[in-house]
């Protein structure tokens, strides 16, 4: 039989997507590989608990000495520092009442030659806009009590003290690795000389939306961010923290643990799901073999192992008739955002996702590319949004509560219009029978969540 042309163009269009479809198979996560990520996920917990076990251990599980939820009682004026996220920032909030309060914040940029620079340019940064803040809203002689968010991986040797064990992300400032971040933050303030602040407390960004969550709802015992990275802190008991050092309160028989689940996968217990766009990404980031699961997941990773994807099916025909744009070929050139973006079009209808590949110079997309990019993204976020509730679901039978809330930030849970429901799903799935949850999404954890520490520290005679 011979076939026309309008045929031919549709079997050819539908081999076209059964090849990306079939290609695309290793980004989708069954149910079995949930399962074993889930088993694998709480064996590192319990090593990064125990002390032997804690050195070799890729989920730290790191002591935050955070004990006190909020009783919905902490009242005043705090300071805030948030480094970590998308951007630097000084924050002034009252806290009013429960539900009432005043958040005043600055944004900083943090230049790329200071986040890649000394360690005390940095910290001289960071007091400069920390002085200028409080010169400019006139609480320069306060003497306010600060809440540092420093979301990086700390070994806290108590609520002050802090630890660098290593730089995740896009920072990588020499210096710091092995030093007290507390110690240098109030030496570049001495430095200056201009300014006198009490450092209450340095907390990691997943213990502040834990606190803030927990403050408005008080079933709240799990914080999440997938943001820039991604990290989860949950309630453990003390009996359990073979590291907890110092004096251990009889009365106080929880406290707050900063998993650091980002490294999870650094041993190697994730290669059994990677693919080859995981181990690109890892080769060309600034920190290779490390933060294996932020980088399946988090929002500085996730437009590029798209880009990836779309870059190999472009080079083998399968996508825009072959030709690519000089932008596609770039790393680093397909944001998340896109990601999000490109699926928030209706279904059958692609104008985000067309504006997005006119940026990156595809102006000659057909449809059908416009909905097969659509589709990787969809195995692209599906699978971080599965690897993200392995982990909450394996916390949560691990704590082993009726009910629990989990409070989540973070951009990318913030700006996928999927990413929450596609979670809520699987983690249904996982949980044990009996136990009830939900997600909620946490009012500014970092700025918020580290006012609260502050005013639960004040709250204790050091
Ligand atoms: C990275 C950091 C971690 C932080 C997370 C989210 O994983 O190591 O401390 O919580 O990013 O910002």
């Amino acid at each position: 039989m011979i076939e026309n042309l309008e045929q031919q163009n549709l079997r050819s269009r539908g081999q076209t997507d059964f090849w990306i479809r079939e290609q695309c198979q290793e980004l989708i996560l069954s149910d079995r590989q949930i399962e074993e990520l889930m088993r694998r996920m709480i064996l590192e917990i319990n090593r990064g608990l125990r002390k032997e076990t804690h050195p070799a251990a890729d989920v730290k599980c790191f002591i935050t000495y955070v004990q006190d939820l909020p009783n919905g009682k902490e009242k005043g004026k705090f300071l805030a520092l948030d480094l970590g996220g998308t951007n630097f920032r000084v924050l002034l909030i009252h806290l009013k009442d429960e539900n009432d309060f005043e958040m005043l914040s600055k944004i900083y940029a943090i230049p790329q030659s200071i986040m890649l620079g000394s360690g005390e340019q940095l910290f001289d940064h960071i007091a400069e806009c920390l002085a200028n803040f409080v010169k400019e809203h006139s609480v320069y002689d306060e003497r306010l009590p600060l809440g540092f968010t420093f979301s990086f991986p700390l070994t806290q040797l108590g609520l002050t003290k802090g630890i660098l064990a290593r730089w995740t992300k896009g920072f990588n400032c020499s210096g710091v690795v092995g030093e007290d971040v507390v110690q240098l933050l109030k030496d570049a303030i001495a430095r200056r000389g201009d300014v006198s602040i009490t450092v209450m407390a340095i907390l990691n960004d997943s213990t502040g939306t834990l606190m803030s969550c927990a403050h408005s709802n008080h079933n709240c015992r799990i914080g999440v961010i997938i943001g820039t990275g991604s990290n989860a802190c949950y309630v453990e008991k003390v009996e359990n923290c073979e590291l907890f050092d110092g004096y251990m309160d009889p009365t106080k028989q929880h406290v707050l643990i900063n998993t650091e689940w980002g490294a999870f996968g650094d041993n190697g217990a994730l290669d059994f799901v990677r693919t080859e766009y995981d181990r690109e990404i890892d080769h060309f980031s600034i920190n290779p073999g490390r933060q294996i699961q932020e980088k399946m997941i988090s929002g500085m990773y996730m437009g590029e192992l798209a880009r990836l994807a779309i870059v190999k099916f472009t080079k083998a025909g399968l996508l825009f008739g072959g030709v690519g744009s000089d932008i596609l070929f770039k790393r680093g050139q397909f944001f998340t955002k896109y990601v999000s973006e490109i699926e928030s079009d209706k279904p059958g209808t692609y104008n985000y996702c067309r504006d997005v590949l006119d940026e990156l110079g595809l102006e000659h997309a057909t449809d059908e590319d416009c909905a097969n990019v659509r589709y990787i993204c969809e195995c692209v976020s599906s699978r971080a949004a599965h690897l993200v509730s392995a982990g909450i679901a394996a916390l949560i039978n691990k704590m082993d509560e009726k009910s629990v809330t989990v409070g989540v930030d973070g951009s990318v849970y913030r700006f996928h219009p999927k990413f929450h429901d596609l979670m809520t799903q699987k983690i249904r799935q996982f949980v044990k029978p009996g136990i009830s949850f939900d997600l909620m999404l946490s009012e500014d954890g970092s700025g918020r969540g580290a006012a609260l520490v502050a005013a639960v520290a004040c709250r204790e005679p050091h």
